[in-house]
């Protein structure tokens, strides 16, 4: 299982950045839940200041460039992708050599996107099982659906997000979204939810794989 976690950072010169506040909290104890269900786990992480679970490879990174190349070098063999880091949308179009000195009064900073990470790993023509997650501040399950599609997710975990939710906080609640079904897992701590989260994938990998089996007897 590959998981990405924790936010990027953008370069905007050598002592400044772009970022979010994304504390890795969630993507930890992915992390820790998979490896608990058995699996050989590799955690790409960003700037994050978490211990690393016991029994897993961790690879940090700092900006959205970084984690796409470390995912896609860890990907071979990889059978399950979990997407629960918040990497940068945007980043700096240059990132200055040095520091900018405050000789104006305004400041622009020209942005670019940056690859999406999630959607190039489920482009790939042999793809592992990929999990999104979906922060969103209102329509939350039209939008997790959406993206779910867009984006050509197995499946797609979904919160809301504002003060007091989600992002750097101890607790969370999941709406869960897959091509055929739907799962709600209650408020609770992280780990908890964590848990729920790798028992779902692996309940749809397992019914998947039964139909699979059918598929052939039938053939
Ligand atoms: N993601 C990624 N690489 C990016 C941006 C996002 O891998 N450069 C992944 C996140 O890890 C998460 C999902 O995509 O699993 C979240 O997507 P999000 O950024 O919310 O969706 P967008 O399609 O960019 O839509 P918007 O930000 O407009 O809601």
């Amino acid at each position: 299982v590959l998981i990405t976690a924790g936010p990027t950072r953008e370069r905007i010169d050598p002592v400044r950045f772009v970022s979010n506040r994304s504390s890795g909290k969630m993507g930890f104890a992915v992390a820790q839940a998979a490896r608990e269900a058995g699996a050989t786990v590799v955690l790409v992480a960003g700037p994050v200041t978490l211990a690393t679970p016991a029994q897993i490879q961790r690879v940090d990174v700092e900006s959205a460039a970084d984690m796409l190349n470390a995912v896609l070098r860890e990907l071979p063999g990889t059978d399950i992708f979990i997407s629960t880091a918040a990497v940068a949308d945007y980043r700096p179009s240059h990132a200055a050599d040095r520091k900018i000195k405050k000789t104006a009064e305004t400041l622009e900073l020209a942005m670019e996107r940056t690859t999406d990470v999630l959607a190039t790993v489920a482009a790939r023509p042999e793809r592992p099982f990929v999990v999104g997650f979906a922060a969103e501040t209102e329509a939350v399950e039209h939008n997790a659906r959406s993206k779910l599609m867009r984006k050509n997710l197995d499946m797609i975990a979904a919160n809301e997000v504002g003060h007091d939710k989600a992002f750097d906080c101890e607790d969370n609640q999941l709406i869960v979204l897959s091509r055929g079904n739907r799962y709600e897992l209650a408020r609770a701590d992280k780990l908890t939810l964590a848990r729920g989260l790798v028992a779902l994938i692996a309940q749809d990998l397992a019914a998947r794989a039964d139909a699979r089996k059918r598929g052939t007897a039938l053939a």
